[in-house]
């Protein structure tokens, strides 16, 4: 099947493609510093992992010793908040590393890049459901690195021929998301519920999400091995929901009484997102296939194990 790298495979996504791909008979070598991500999302026995900064020189020598046919670029620094408060760190791990991967791309032929991008690229939404036309304006220099990246990989293709697809995730859900993870209100909920806390509702509740279970984000990612090379495309459900109307899902699925807390608004929050996955379906000959209130069953019993 040939030889996968995965930066970042210890985190919440990684591990889950990490997992499936080993499944399918991919060799998976993953490359992460446990930063955010665990020991707890991979079993060291079933994955080749190597604890290494992609910023590092070992990440090059490990890239040499197993010659991959592919990365799966998903190390970031993912987190909003921390982006905005700490511009240079975010810059450091999100574009510099993204450039290193792009490095010892060419410099030992790998023959495609996967990268995770994201919805953040898009800043406030002019219309519904936003297309890969739509305007690229982002609100946080996490949305600038995801963005500056992209760049990085568009210019890669045309000057040294490294092909790539970049994938723009919406909000992510699905067990082994880490609950202080910024955008996993489905694991925050999930979690709060799980040990009878009430979960923070932020605002009135009727901001609307396309929130897509991690499972139909491996399959986009394994899809776009061998489907498609040079574009950008959005992966996500296509089936907003509003925050109240998943907090009900999630209490009626775990047959809580709980009742969220609602505080104000937070600043910078976009009211209504949706992406349009339409020629990702073509490009990908993909589909979600995971409904909420299923994904959510899942995921509600991953935190109340
Ligand atoms: N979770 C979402 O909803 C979402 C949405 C859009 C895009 N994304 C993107 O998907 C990717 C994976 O996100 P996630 O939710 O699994 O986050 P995560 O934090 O769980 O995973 C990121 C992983 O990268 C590792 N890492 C960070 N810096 C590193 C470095 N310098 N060297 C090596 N490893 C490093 C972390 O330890 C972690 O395991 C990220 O690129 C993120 O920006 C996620």
């Amino acid at each position: 099947m040939g030889k996968v790298l995965i930066t970042g495979g210890c985190g919440f996504i990684g591990s889950h493609l990490a997992y499936r791909l080993s499944e399918l008979g991919y060799q998976v070598i993953v490359v992460d510093n446990l930063v955010t991500g665990s020991l707890d999302n991979i079993n060291p026995r079933e994955i080749n992992f190597f604890e290494c900064d992609i910023l590092g020189d070992q990440f090059d020598e490990i890239v040499k010793f197993f010659r991959p046919d592919y990365i799966f670029h998903l190390a970031a620094q993912a987190n909003v908040s921390e982006s905005i408060r700490n511009f240079l760190y975010d810059a450091q791990i999100n574009i510099l590393g993204t450039l290193k991967v792009i490095e010892l791309s060419r410099k030992y032929n790998i023959k495609k890049i996967v990268f995770a991008s994201s919805s953040a690229v898009y800043g406030q939404p002019k219309y519904l459901p936003i297309d890969t036309s739509h305007k690229a304006d982002p609100l946080s220099p996490y949305g600038v690195s995801k963005y500056a990246s992209e760049h990085y990989l568009k210019l890669a293709k045309k000057l040294f021929g490294i092909d790539f697809t970049i994938l723009r995730y919406g909000n992510v859900y699905g067990p082994m998301q880490n609950t202080k993870a910024e955008g996993g209100v489905v694991a925050i909920f999930s979690s709060a519920i799980s040990k009878n806390v009430p979960p923070i509702i932020f605002g009135d509740g009727e901001q609307t999400r396309d929130f897509v279970f991690v499972g139909d984000i491996v399959s986009a990612n394994i899809a776009a091995l061998k489907l498609g090379g040079g574009q950008i495309l959005n992966v996500s459900s296509g089936k907003p929901v509003s925050i109240n109307q998943l907090f009900q899902h999630i209490k009626s699925i775990s047959n809580s009484q709980s009742e969220p807390i609602y505080k104000e608004e937070r600043k910078g929050d976009i009211k209504h997102s949706e992406l349009c996955i339409k020629e990702t379906t073509q490009i990908l000959q993909w589909a979600p296939s995971v409904e909420l209130k299923e994904g959510l069953f899942k995921t509600l019993n991953f935190y109340n194990k």
